[in-house]
């Protein structure tokens, strides 16, 4: 080799072995084998040579470039390397690292309640429905079994929305009108809990304008009162944590049940202070029957062939119950000391197993 090739092909190498950069190797790359190389340019004037210098001089400049590809493959593998290892080094996580000491969120009581809810009847084969908060007459109300002028209608103080052609449409008054649509869209065997938000025109001690309910519905050929009692025991004894905890179902009225019930739960009030569990006394939580026959009927199934069981209740009373939380309407106060006393560290995710509450 020439003594001019032997000096491009170290200037060169010194060049490659300089580049600091993919981006730097790739301009010493173009600079040497692109279209206005170097090297490019001197294999041109090989055309110009006479025939017995072409031969050893295109060699020479061949063995030249195949050396300087070989230099750019392996400076490029090199920098690619070092550039992952910079990356890796900079883009550290570590996920050893504890979260923020005291996280700043809490689930509010009522987020905490229905999870558990969903826990508990979860493991019981329940999956959850949901229906809109805006409801129609017939789903609120007709299917239900309460017809216009039907009294039940006045009891329930409404919010209505404004008249339109198609009927008014108003907010949801209780969690059962999602029994009517899970119904209607699907045949039984239904195994549903619906949690969710419920309007009454009402604010007191004891009420709040907006509230939560959880309905459950359940409905299968042979589905008796026994179901619904076992159902409510086993749902009561897991929420409240306790091994026995007395369930007393006393007759009641429901135009969309048939019979109807309310369940009261064994409590204590000894010395003013409320403890649920077998102490004498009874508390009332939730209201229970069998679905009506009309109500079945109004959704698409057959009360010859179907029956079932439903129930609803108040989620903020049983959250109250459980938690030592004295006023309804702090719920909703939206003051922070409060959320803080009375919520829960958000991975605490509710389960049966590992513990509803901590
Ligand atoms: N919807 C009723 C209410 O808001 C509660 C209720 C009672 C629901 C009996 C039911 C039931 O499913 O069977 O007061």
């Amino acid at each position: 080799m020439h003594d001019d090739l032997k000096d491009l092909l170290s200037s060169l190498a010194e060049e490659v072995a300089a580049a600091d950069s993919v981006s730097a190797l790739e301009a010493v790359r173009v600079e040497t084998l692109g279209k206005k190389g170097r090297l490019t340019g001197l294999l041109k004037q090989l055309g110009a040579l006479p025939a017995e210098e072409r031969s050893e001089r295109g060699a020479a400049l061949n063995a030249v470039k195949q050396t300087l590809g070989e230099l750019l493959e392996a400076r490029a593998a090199t920098l690619r390397d070092a550039e992952i290892d910079a990356r890796l080094a900079r883009e550290r996580i570590d996920v050893t690292l504890p979260i923020r000491p005291e996280a700043e969120g809490r689930i509010h009581p009522i987020s905490q309640t229905m999870d558990e809810i969903v826990a508990i009847f979860g493991q019981m084969g329940f999956s959850v429905a949901e229906g809109p908060d805006i409801e129609d007459d017939f789903h609120n109300f007709t299917a239900l079994n309460i017809p216009p002028e039907h009294p039940a209608r006045q009891m329930h103080d409404t919010f209505y929305l404004p008249e339109r052609p198609e009927g008014r449409n108003l907010l949801r008054t209780h969690t059962s009108p999602v029994q009517i649509r899970t119904m209607s869209t699907r045949q039984p065997p239904i195994r549903i809990i619906a949690p969710g938000r419920t309007y009454r025109c009402d604010s007191d001690m004891t009420h709040t304008p907006m509230f939560h309910q959880v309905e459950a519905l359940v409905v299968d050929r042979s589905t008796h009162f026994g179901h619904l009692k076992g159902a409510i025991t086993e749902f009561v004894r897991a929420y409240f944590e306790l091994d026995d905890v007395p369930v007393r179902l006393r007759p009641s009225f429901f135009p969309f049940t048939e019979p109807s019930a309310e369940v009261d739960i064994g409590c204590s009030r000894k010395g003013g202070e409320l403890k649920i569990g077998s102490g004498g006394d009874w508390l009332e939580i939730m209201g229970c029957g069998m679905v009506h026959p009309n109500v079945l009927r109004a959704s698409g199934i057959d009360p010859d062939v179907y029956q079932g069981f439903a129930f609803g209740m108040g989620i903020e009373r049983i959250a109250m119950l459980k938690y030592g939380i004295p006023d309804l309407r702090t719920f909703y106060d939206s003051d922070l000391r409060w959320l803080r006393h009375y919520g829960f560290v958000p991975l605490d995710v509710p389960t049966t197993t590992g513990g509803l509450a901590r």
